[in-house]
């Protein structure tokens, strides 16, 4: 199986468009020491050609843009198989619509995702003006699923579903479990495995445990402090507030994914407020001291 982070930023991007936050402003002034970065999403593939997207980002068209894919012989060809979401946040879902010039797309989601996008969104009956959308639902905890092909041939890869602490999102009218879920991706050919945690608020002994038995671990990086937002005067919650378990200090994320022993562990989703997203700062030199990688765009895993 083949991993590619599509994008590595937290919602907005990084630098994000209206923010001069010190991180954002380097991105902008130096861009060599902190580079920019789309929103939050990743593909993996069996066969290096057709691909299902984890999270479907506004930055979708561009993102697509890094598949590598053999020139097909007819006009058209879509090498998106599916999309499976974590949640239904809007930097993990917009990208459902700006897929519909595909005429036909196949959503892996929870009972809970699926309703929000449905009736909160709209992103289902407004993408269905334009394309076929067939859901396979997840379950809030549990699988394996076999992701298929849209012709019904199956992949090879599964994925499992974890619920994670995180609540709804802001728009949504009601509050159901599997709002916000963590993968495992396996592939059955080769036994490797990626877990895919880009919104998680806190890790207990049985989230670490799923985390420790994967070959790569893709990550909540969002914010390094709990109170990042605060400090820097543009938001007045908590990272925990917010459901993102900071990666610094004690019991952040890092002490605990410093812990495991799984080989490559990623932090993705990482919100342009976050200094360890300037290449040579010590937040960084923190992040790769403990054997953890600061995850990029375009950055290739093969488990
Ligand atoms: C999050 O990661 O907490 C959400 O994407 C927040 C947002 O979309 O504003
Ligand atoms: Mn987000
Ligand atoms: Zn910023």
């Amino acid at each position: 199986m083949q991993i590619i982070l599509l994008g590595t930023a937290a919602g907005g991007g990084f630098p994000q468009w209206n923010c001069w936050c010190p991180s954002c402003r380097v991105a902008r002034c130096e861009p060599g020491r902190a580079l920019a970065r789309t929103q939050s999403s990743a593909a993996v593939t069996a066969d290096g050609q057709r691909w299902f997207l984890l999270n479907a980002s506004p930055d979708v068209r561009e993102q697509l843009a890094r598949l590598p894919v053999e020139p097909p012989k007819g006009p058209r060809h879509v090498p998106v198989a599916g999309v499976v979401a974590t949640d239904a946040e809007l930097d993990h879902t917009l990208g459902i619509v700006l897929l519909r010039e595909g005429r036909r797309l196949q959503l892996y989601l929870t009972c809970a995702v699926r309703q929000v996008l449905e009736r909160d969104s709209s992103i289902l009956p407004v993408t269905r003006a334009f394309a076929d959308v067939e859901v396979v639902e997840l379950p809030p905890q549990g699988g394996p699923v076999s992701l298929t092909y849209p012709d019904g041939a199956a992949s090879g890869l599964s994925v499992e579903t974890f619920p994670v602490p995180a609540g709804p999102p802001r728009f949504a009218s009601e509050e159901l479990a599997g709002h916000t879920v963590g993968l495992v991706l396996r592939d059955r050919a080769t036994g490797g495995s990626c877990a895919f945690v880009p919104g998680c608020g806190g890790l207990d002994d049985g989230l670490l445990a799923r985390l420790d038995a994967v070959d790569l671990v893709l990550f909540d990086g969002t914010f390094w402090t709990d109170d990042e937002l605060i400090r820097l005067g543009i938001g007045d919650r908590t990272a925990r507030q917010m459901d993102h378990l900071p990666v610094s200090g004690p019991g952040g994320s890092l002490e605990q994914l410093a812990a495991l022993r799984t080989p490559r562990r990623v932090y993705t989703h990482i919100n342009n407020t976050n200094p360890m997203l300037v290449e040579d700062s010590p937040e960084r030199a923190q992040v790769v001291g403990r054997g953890l990688v600061v995850g990029m765009d375009g950055m290739r895993f093969d488990v």
